[in-house]
């Protein structure tokens, strides 16, 4: 039975504005999955598919589907993307493991800044992880980049800090954060508890230029915060998260400004190839 996918926080607008750089700066974790022209790839957390859509055209006899949660994100894939060999459908790919896109079909698994998300809001790691072996062929290959241990570390303490500012506790405002940031080793232990083979799992430090208003029409430090930052914005009043979110951002801009006014933010991408045993 298909299962029920999580609340919708995202809009594909707002990720354009906010996070359109996400997709752009993949070259890496592209260059790792290299694409043979007849694979058949799965795209975990596709988002609005521009990256989906790209690997599509590096496999001209071959397929791609991308699969997201958010029903904003899917159907503005679909109507900007779709074409004989790259489809979208909706999924949470929390709970892959036992549907039909995790039966063995697949000869590659890939994603894209997505499974901190996935992995965040599951209740089991492992689960994710085995709906993902699930779905590839024996011998096929999982490749994925997402954020790591450390990852934002300076907006996430602003988040945190705002909430207790604004009088939650420690631990409260601790349970509103939605992601996991694995380091190397809990990867590793991820990997091969699921029963993969690991070929590579590697962290890199790479501070990443947000978007800006006057340069690409994008939402800055504040669109970051409201789009990236939602759940801890979900756990107070309505009325009281423009405060939360200026808090964060008035106590961070120092911090993410550089020479001339570009923000930038630590991002810390983990990346890793696991294989199917044959
Ligand atoms: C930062 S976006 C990355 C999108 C795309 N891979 C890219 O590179 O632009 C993260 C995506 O993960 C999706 N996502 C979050 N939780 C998910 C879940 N449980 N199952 C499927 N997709 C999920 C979100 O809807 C969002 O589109």
């Amino acid at each position: 039975m298909a299962s029920q996918p999580p609340k919708d926080q995202w809009s594909s607008k707002t990720y354009n504005e906010a996070g359109g750089f996400v997709p752009k700066l993949a070259s890496k974790v592209v260059e790792l999955l290299s694409p043979s022209p007849s694979d058949h790839i799965l795209d975990i957390g596709c988002g609005d598919g521009p990256l989906t859509a790209q690997i599509a055209q590096t496999i001209p006899s071959g397929k791609i589907l991308g699969l997201d949660a958010s029903e904003s994100m899917i159907k503005t894939a679909k109507e900007k993307f779709t074409s004989t060999n790259c489809t979208f459908e909706r999924q949470d790919c929390a709970q892959l493991n036992g549907t039909a896109f995790a039966q063995g079909q697949w000869d590659k698994v890939f994603s894209n800044a997505a499974f901190h998300w996935i992995l965040g809001a599951a209740e089991n790691h492992l689960t994710v992880f085995r709906g993902l072996f699930a779905a590839l062929r024996p011998g096929g290959t999982l490749v994925f980049e997402m954020g790591g241990a450390g990852n934002i570390a300076e907006v996430h303490t602003a988040l945190i800090g705002s909430l207790m500012a604004h009088g939650m506790s420690k631990s409260a405002a601790e349970k509103a954060n939605p992601w996991c940031f694995p380091s190397v080793e809990e990867m590793r232990n991820f990997l091969s508890q699921a029963g993969f083979d690991i070929s590579l799992v590697e962290s890199e430090y790479r501070p990443t230029r947000l978007t800006d208003k006057s340069r690409d029409g994008g939402g800055g430090l504040e669109g970051w915060i409201r789009l990236f930052g939602d759940s801890f914005l979900q756990v107070v009043p309505e009325e009281k998260r423009d405060e939360i979110v200026s808090w964060a951002a008035d106590c961070l801009e120092s911090i993410v400004t550089r020479d001339g006014g570009s923000q930038w933010l630590g991002y810390v991408r983990l990346r890793a190839v696991a294989r199917k045993p044959m």
